[in-house]
């Protein structure tokens, strides 16, 4: 008898083991797929994987006072004003999710609450304190891509 209630005390907890680590992992699902992100020690914030040359969005696909998040470059390009356009890296600084697409203004993001500057990245409110790194890109008439 005990040791049938052990085992199953020992099975029900190692569910719950399992559990927990998937239910940590970051609320927006295209997040922190292996990048560490809250301490910078992940990759170079400007990198990204990307390759100069690669198309990242339409000048359309970004709406002006706003910003469009390329998920699979992990790019957030901006248009502070019309015809402007810079990008920068869409990994948050505070935990490392991905920042959204919004046309309200700012570059927010949905894990905790954060808000970037579309000029410069720069953290405008917290929890996040440091800026989103610059991504150099090309405006090619209607195309943006990496430089
Ligand atoms: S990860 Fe962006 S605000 Fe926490």
């Amino acid at each position: 008898m005990t040791a049938i209630n052990r085992r199953r005390a020992l099975s029900g907890s190692a569910a719950v083991a399992v559990g927990v680590p998937i239910l940590a992992a970051c609320g927006n699902g295209s997040a922190s797929t292996g990048s560490t992100g809250a301490d910078g020690s992940g990759s170079s914030p400007s990198g990204s994987g990307g390759a100069a040359g690669e198309t990242l969005a339409t000048a359309a696909d970004v709406p002006v006072g706003g910003c469009f998040v390329v998920s699979g470059a992990k790019v957030v390009v901006t248009q502070p004003s019309a015809g402007d356009f810079k990008a920068f890296t869409a990994v948050c600084t505070h935990q490392g999710c991905l920042v959204e697409t919004s046309s309200e203004g700012d570059i927010p993001c949905p894990c905790h609450g954060s808000k970037f500057s579309l000029d410069d990245g720069s953290p405008i409110s917290g929890p996040a304190s440091a800026p989103l790194a610059a991504v150099d890109i090309t405006v090619d008439g209607d195309t943006i891509t990496r430089a």
